[in-house]
């Protein structure tokens, strides 16, 4: 059955716009958090404190960490890649990382340099790092239905992957479908399959609106139960290893969505239509939200 709340993890400053070449400036990502944190947004995904020459636009991280606005209702997360990046998130003051792979060995190699093994290996100091700091670990699996060199994955290996990552630590385990090839029986499937292995409170949705099957797929996901969802404002977004990935789904369908299902998530619509409008602005093209371009001035 449904969930009764939604718990919201806005992704935009980070995921949606580590694929931009022009590099945007710092004060633009802190006033896309902060029209986000207005809205009511709990949970953004600020930075990637990964390596700048595999990633320019994030070569910032510390920057727009230093210029949050510290609330105690909004929680601040960063990506980790590896005891480096946690070092630096530490430095910078983040409580909440993300270490990330993939249920794809390709799309791994290609994202973050090493073998799905391998990324566990670097994980296991991060985690006990993380612990000794007080840092809530999240995990990342992508590719969990398609991957841009490999095609089809298994669920079986998807579920290995994060009971792997709960096991070692991670409160959270997000399902990516990086390409958004997914389809809704699929992406059910594929989840029932992790919920084996992992508790349903601990999973995210994490998915892409590349083939405009997203919300479809969040539907059937959401009626097993599921209650954690990773979204991106104005569905701005891709991965630079994911050629073709468009953004994920955006933040203000979603929430319209929900908000017609009568599942709370504690975001106001309009003000998050008002991230979304500005966030486009900055980047000079038309949201990819439908809702914003419905609803919006
Ligand atoms: P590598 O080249 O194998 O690393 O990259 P290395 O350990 O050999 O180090 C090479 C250089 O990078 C060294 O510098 C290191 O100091 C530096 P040099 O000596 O050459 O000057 N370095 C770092 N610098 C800053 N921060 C760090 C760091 N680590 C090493 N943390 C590495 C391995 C993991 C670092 C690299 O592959 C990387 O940064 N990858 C990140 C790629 C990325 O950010 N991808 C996008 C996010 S994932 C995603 O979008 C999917 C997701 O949204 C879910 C979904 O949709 O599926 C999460
Ligand atoms: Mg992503």
């Amino acid at each position: 059955s449904y969930p009764q709340a939604v718990k919201i993890v806005e992704v935009s400053p980070r995921d949606g716009l580590q694929n931009e070449a022009r590099i945007i400036a710092v004060e633009d990502k802190l006033a896309l958090i902060n029209d986000l944190r207005l809205a009511g947004v709990r949970h953004i995904e600020v930075a990637g404190f990964v390596s700048p020459k595999w990633v320019p636009q994030l070569a910032d991280a510390a920057a727009v960490c230093a210029g949050l606005t510290a609330d105690p209702k909004v929680h601040y997360s960063a990506l980790t890649p590896n005891l480096k990046g946690l070092d630096a998130a530490i430095v910078a003051g983040i409580k909440e990382v993300a270490v990330f792979t993939a249920a794809s060995e390709s799309f791994n190699q290609k994202n973050i340099n090493c073998s799905i093994e391998e990324s566990f290996d670097r994980f296991a100091p991060v985690m006990e790092k993380a612990r000794d700091h007080d840092i809530k670990v999240r995990g990342y699996v992508s590719c969990v239905l398609g991957c841009p060199y490999e095609g089809e994955i298994e669920p079986q290996v998807v579920a290995q992957v994060a009971k792997r990552l709960s096991d070692m630590g991670c409160y959270e385990v997000s399902l990516g479908d990086t390409i958004g090839t997914g389809t809704p029986v699929k992406a059910r499937q594929m989840l029932s399959m992790c919920a084996d292995q992992v508790n349903m409170a601990q999973l995210a949705l994490h998915f892409h609106d590349t083939y405009g099957q997203a919300l479809a797929n969040l539907q059937a996901c959401l009626e097993l139960g599921a209650a954690v969802i990773d979204s991106s404002v104005a569905g701005i977004g891709g991965c630079p290893y994911a050629k073709g990935a468009t953004g994920n789904v955006s933040t203000e369908n979603v929430i319209y969505m929900l908000n017609g299902m009568g599942i709370e998530t504690g975001i106001d619509l309009a003000g998050l239509i008002k991230a979304g409008q500005r966030i486009s602005r900055v980047l000079d093209r038309q949201s990819n939200s439908q809702v914003s371009r419905a609803m919006g001035s």
